[in-house]
């Protein structure tokens, strides 16, 4: 596959390139924010999609024991983790999973705690809910993100039910390790927390990193955890949706499965699963492909910056595709710096603000794109900023 190329993604419907007008009140910028790939999926997945397509008839669908034995079989062959079929339910989405998490496992008025600079939608989901938001904002000390054990001790109280840890980190790219999980897991285990782990970005991992995933810290962990995991995020399919909610602890996944029931999201979209099932049956070399490619993208932005925009700070990309830029040494209002990308620029990121405390003065820039497209970004940001 030649990631080289620019496959012109306007007017396929696509949140990051056709709803600028909508969603960023002008047209003709480069997109570089919504979390997915500007590639194509897998050529297996491609012809899986072409098979099922041909045969014409979309009725209701569910996920065949299949796409539950792909999962699992991925997730033995990339993390080491066996998963047993009694634990997985299917979800239409990790957003979706975290809100019926949410329903489950706390009621209103609770608090549940996050992690920021983190995915906007989870302190969304908390408060749309009705439930509280407790802030244990991430450590930034020498140049890199840390949990912040002592601030989560101090902060947690009788109301606090739920911790949703997003592992590996979006938006700061941090891959977790063990020592820094496993504080985390001995303050949760000790004050009564269940933690819900976004593990969507599990796959997109950088050399030299290995994701762990929470459940595999303890058996007793485990057992209050729910990991939700998604073909979708790996493999470029988040327009088809879909996700696994994995569960070891029965009383845990009874009342998850209440939630999910009485939305009555027992059906599957037919594309989603058969995309989903061939991309683990058949997506890891395209995997290591992109994987190598953002890797590229990411040395790429880092020369490119230190020689042309040298204010800029960059964060070591561990996981994900999205890097964060720290953009406070140029001393501009979030205001300033977000209408000079914008509007002088004409650069769509996502605003360092969106995610909550500490996101002041950073932007979130997707590498998941061709070179050109990365280099042409770069060169519009420092005209603006330098
Ligand atoms: C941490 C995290 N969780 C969840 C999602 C979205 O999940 P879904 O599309 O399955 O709702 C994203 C997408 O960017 C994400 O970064």
């Amino acid at each position: 596959m030649n990631l080289d190329r620019l496959t012109d993604r306007r007017g396929t419907a696509s949140l990051k390139w056709d709803f600028q007008k909508r969603l960023a009140g002008q047209e003709g910028l480069l997109p570089l924010w919504v979390a997915d790939m500007d590639f194509p999926a897998p050529r297996e997945v491609l012809a899986a999609l072409r098979r099922r397509v041909r045969h014409g008839v979309f009725g209701y669908t569910l996920e065949p024991e299949s796409w539950y034995q792909a999962a699992a079989d991925w997730t033995r062959a990339r993390h080491g983790w066996d998963l047993r079929r009694e634990w997985l339910l299917a979800c239409p989405g990790v957003v979706p999973a975290i809100n019926l998490a949410i329903q489950a496992f706390t009621a209103p008025g609770e608090s549940v705690v996050i992690q920021p600079p983190v995915y906007y939608p989870f302190a969304e989901c908390i408060r749309r809910n009705g439930r509280e938001v407790l802030e244990n904002p991430l450590r930034l000390q020498g140049g890199g993100y840390t949990l912040d054990l002592e601030h989560l001790e101090r902060s947690v109280t009788d109301r606090t039910r739920l911790l949703i840890l997003c592992s590996p980190h979006n938006p700061v790219a941090r891959v977790w390790r063990r020592e820094e999980m496993e504080g985390l897991a001995e303050i949760c285990l000790r004050r009564g927390l269940i933690v819900v782990s976004d593990e969507i970005h599990c796959d997109l991992v950088l050399p030299g990193h290995c994701h762990l995933p929470t459940a595999l810290l303890s058996p007793q962990l485990a057992g209050r955890t729910v990991t939700l995991l998604s073909a979708t995020k790996t493999f470029n399919l988040a327009g088809l949706g879909g996700s696994l909610a994995v569960i070891p602890d029965p009383e845990l996944r009874r009342r998850f499965r209440t939630a999910k029931e009485a939305l009555w999201t027992s059906v599957a979209n037919a594309c989603s699963v058969v995309s989903a099932e061939a991309a683990w049956r058949h997506g890891a070399p395209w995997l290591e492909q992109v994987l190598a490619y953002v890797a590229g993208n990411y040395r790429f932005l880092k020369d490119f910056l230190k020689a042309s925009l040298p204010a800029a700070g960059v964060f070591p990309l561990e996981g994900t595709y999205l890097v964060w830029l720290d953009f406070r040494a140029l001393g501009l209002s979030d205001a300033e710096l977000k209408r000079r990308i914008l509007h002088q620029a004409r650069v769509w990121l996502d605003d360092g603000p969106m995610f909550g405390s500490g996101g002041q003065g950073f932007q979130r820039l997707n590498l998941a794109c061709p070179r050109a497209v990365l280099r042409e970004a770069l060169e519009r940001l420092a005209r603006v900023l330098s």
